[in-house]
């Protein structure tokens, strides 16, 4: 058995720099930030990063996407998360795993170890596409593929990424880290609704995400009878009711589907919209399900697209298997959790995305989760008590006790 309670973290230090984070970005709504990837925020929050990882005894290197990395010497164990956020984001998604592995790197360092690296990857919140900083890193996606791909307002990556050319030092090499652990918020209700503190994840969803395009004619509001429109709105709603209902044949409680984006064009009030893009994304821990629902989706876009009179296109398909975590390093998470929290944490799947799914690739990876008040997050309002973040690092500096 090994000994626990040599690695201090620092609940105050932790907090400070959590908060501090918050500052990049801060929306003035409740806690929430703005701080997509690239833009000055989020730029801006991963210069201070550097400079705390600095502050840590760590080596900075950031690569050609901006995942920014705060090395130790020698092999170590990669932890962290992501800085980015989404448009209108709460303050701890991705935050809170950065944070917390830059405390626990501290604290290993000042207990004379184990070896901790920090990193905070880039676009996790996939302004260009799905967690695309990790998916370069990890060579599930080319860089030329991913500069390739645009955001919402038509900006491609390759260069959104110039704002963080002057901080690129090259390449950082998988092989030096044995592991990657993640801590997270939930982002759910279930640990909030059954008063747990603590969730150990078993298996990360997989993901497919497209856009869609009906092209139909535009034309006037007033004058084009309505048994003549193309009208992509009209379109869309018809995609969209039809789709629930084919869905429910293959569909779980657990699968989901959203329309998150929808780019009506020309978005006028007078007149017949003649063409829609929209988001199409859907998520479930069964990777054959996942392709059955394309399917559906595919069928219900083409035969609306028929019975509509309009052109049907579709950008690329990206997407992500569902993954399960490593035993060994899952297992010192539970240890942990029964340590910290005792009868008040769970095993559970993770409906949200995250980086570990790209690392899986290369190294075991495991995921902890701390409850989000209300089950809310990818929101301003998105929090998570303070007891309960001070918990889920604890089980970190736990885990990694048990580890190095
Ligand atoms: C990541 O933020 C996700 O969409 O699950
Ligand atoms: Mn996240
Ligand atoms: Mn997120």
């Amino acid at each position: 058995m090994k000994r626990t309670g040599v690695v201090k973290v620092d609940p105050k230090r932790f907090l400070s720099d959590l908060h501090e984070l918050r500052s990049f970005g801060a929306s003035g709504v409740g806690k929430g930030v703005v701080r997509p990837a690239y833009c000055a925020s989020d730029v801006a929050a991963r210069r201070w990063l550097a400079g705390r990882f600095v502050q840590a005894g760590l080596r900075v290197e950031v690569d050609a996407m901006g995942n920014l990395f705060g090395l130790a010497e020698g092999p170590s164990l990669l932890m962290g998360s992501h800085s980015d956020s989404q448009p209108e984001g709460g303050w701890l998604d991705g935050a809170l795993g950065v944070i917390a592995a830059l405390e626990v790197a501290r604290a290993a360092k000042q207990a004379g170890g184990p070896a901790i690296s920090v990193v905070s990857f880039q676009d996790e919140e996939g302004r260009f596409g799905v967690t695309t900083g990790s998916a370069v890193w990890s060579g599930h996606l080319a860089l030329a593929q991913a500069d390739a791909l645009v955001d919402h307002a038509g900006v491609a990556l390759g260069e959104a990424r110039q704002a963080m050319a002057d901080m690129v030092t090259g390449d950082v090499q998988a092989a030096q880290f044995t592991g990657f652990v993640e801590l997270h918020i939930e982002q759910g209700p279930t640990l909030d609704t059954a008063g747990e503190q603590i969730g150990v994840v078993t298996d990360i969803v997989g993901i497919r995400d497209m856009k869609i395009t009906f092209e139909g004619q535009q034309n006037h509001a007033g004058t084009t009878p309505m048994h003549l429109r193309r009208d992509a709105f009209q379109a869309l709603s018809a995609f969209n009711a039809t789709l629930n209902d084919r869905l429910r044949n293959v569909v779980t409680p657990s699968s989901v589907w959203t329309i998150g984006h929808v780019s009506l064009h020309p978005n006028a009030s007078s007149i017949v919209p003649g063409r829609v893009t929209f988001s199409m994304q859907w998520r479930d821990g069964d990777a054959a399900r996942l392709g059955r629902m394309e399917q559906i989706i595919r069928e219900v876009a083409a035969q609306t697209a028929a019975a509509s009179d309009m052109e049907l296109r579709y950008g690329p398909l990206l997407g992500l298997e569902p993954v399960a975590m490593d035993a060994r390093l899952r297992a010192a998470l539970e240890q942990g959790a029964q340590a910290v929290a005792p009868g008040q944490w769970r095993r559970m799947p993770s409906g949200a995305l995250h980086d570990a799914t790209n690392l899986s690739r290369l190294m075991p990876v495991a995921m902890l989760f701390v409850p989000s008040i209300g089950g809310i997050s990818h929101a301003f309002e998105e929090d998570t008590r303070e007891e309960d973040l001070v918990a889920g690092l604890e089980v970190l500096a736990h885990a990694v006790e048990l580890l190095g």
